[in-house]
């Protein structure tokens, strides 16, 4: 394949790496190869996790924390061993400041509602953008419904990146308390400044929160080093299974946050009319978790690691150099966000003069390209952007540039075919 030959250059084996993800083998009709440019919103698994999980269900079925016997003991040494690797994948020693969830929606709203209830006064404020994904603000919507403070957005620029100008001004009154922030937008692909973002949130008295659903699939996130309050992202955009998902914590704000869910695991004793909750992470835990999803996690961080994060990158990078190159030839292609690559991830967001994102979503299909069309759940970036949905093609390091040669030449017939209609 022409295309493998080309990003040899950046150190990662890409045929090697696709012959993990057996889907990308497939023919979705007779003939027509499948081209997977939906990973933002989810990506594909690779075998080890697949096996993983397959492992666990047929093996070792077992109930974690609460049996004796051999099954129950090697299945949450798994699950444990996941919470381990989570917690090193994110820069941290202490494990139990990881709690897992269905996903980033639920950590967000695990965080909105607890350590919201607790540090949330009236007039205080929640920064967000208009970036966001409706998980970083609906349960800030709530929470501030619930608590009387109010949201505050920071002004974005021209090309919808953060105006840290404007960012500065939202804190002159002191009120502000919490700044959540996307990793990467999922509709642009713009990664806002984050360190930045946290420095001068924290240098303000802010708590700050990392909603890494999209961003931690194409780079790493060490919440140590960037001093952040919280973060959260979903297995299912990491290669892993869906139904899991990641909150990371501080340990002091982790400890005075009130559960949100009761019910077994989340306590240590239970009388008739009070409990006792447990130590870190159960307290957050409550009923039987999501065991197998974990275990599948963790082989999705094992199988992260096991690749050379800085030629992934690389490679990444030539994609999405790449896909503005000649996706940004096509005749009515509109890229939404930055055209410059330097800001962004693998994710473009585009309309196509003339076509409904959904018509184009269908008629790409019929060439074996999977996109996506819609909000892409962020219903406030396309309000400013003053269109009702937008198409959005999003890679990951399985894609090759002669993927999205094939993805360009789709929308260029597209195009002609509707002229002559
Ligand atoms: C930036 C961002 N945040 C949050 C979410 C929500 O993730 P989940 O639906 O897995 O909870 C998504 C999903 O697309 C996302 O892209």
């Amino acid at each position: 394949m022409a295309d493998v030959a080309a990003v040899r250059g950046t150190g990662l084996d890409v045929s090697r790496v696709r012959a993990d993800f057996p889907p990308l083998a497939e023919e979705v009709r007779p003939g027509v190869p499948l081209r997977y440019f939906d990973s933002a919103a989810t990506a594909l698994k690779p075998a080890p996790v697949v096996e993983a999980v397959r492992e666990f269900l047929a093996d070792y079925p077992a109930n974690v924390h609460r049996g004796l016997h051999v099954l129950s003991e090697r299945a949450t040494e798994a699950f444990e061993g996941a919470r381990l690797k989570v917690a090193a994948h994110l820069g941290v020693d202490d494990p139990a400041q990881v709690i897992f969830t269905r996903g980033t929606t639920e950590a967000i709203n695990l965080v909105a509602r607890s350590w919201g209830r607790m540090a949330l006064k009236p007039g205080d404020a929640i920064v967000l953008s208009e970036l966001e994904h409706h998980a970083n603000i609906v349960p800030w919507q709530m929470i501030a419904a619930e608590t009387g403070a109010v949201l505050r957005y920071v002004d974005l620029t021209d090309d919808l990146e953060y105006d840290l100008d404007s960012f500065d001004r939202l804190f002159d009154d002191g009120r502000v308390r919490m700044v959540a922030t996307t990793g990467m937008s999922n509709v642009t692909g713009v990664r806002p400044p984050v360190e930045e973002i946290a420095r001068r949130a924290r240098g303000r008295g802010a708590r700050v929160l990392i909603d890494a659903a999209q961003s931690l699939a194409h780079e790493g996130l060490d919440v140590v080093e960037l001093g952040i309050d919280f973060a959260a992202f979903s297995g299912h955009k990491v290669f892993g299974p869906t139904g899991v998902g990641v909150l990371y914590g501080k340990r002091e704000l982790l400890e005075a946050m009130e559960p949100v869910l009761g019910g077994g695991n989340m306590v240590l004793r239970v009388e008739r009319d009070r409990a006792v909750w447990n130590e870190l992470p159960d307290k957050f835990e409550a009923g039987t978790p999501p065991i197998a999803e974990v275990i599948g996690l963790g082989a999705a961080i094992d199988y992260i690691e096991s690749l050379d994060a800085e030629a992934v990158a690389r490679h990444e990078r030539g994609l999405i150099e790449h896909a503005h190159a000649t996706l940004g030839a096509v005749e009515g292609f509109r890229l939404l966000g930055p055209s410059d690559t330097a800001g962004k991830g693998p994710i473009v967001g585009f309309t196509l003069d003339g076509t409904h994102p959904h018509d184009l979503s269908h008629l790409l299909d019929r060439h074996g390209i999977a996109i996506r069309a819609g909000h892409h759940c962020a219903m406030p970036l396309h309000t400013r952007l003053g269109i009702p949905a937008s198409a959005r093609a999003s890679f990951a390091l399985y894609n090759t540039k002669d993927e999205i040669d094939r993805l360009a030449e789709a929308l260029g017939s597209i195009k002609t075919m509707l002229r002559r209609r």
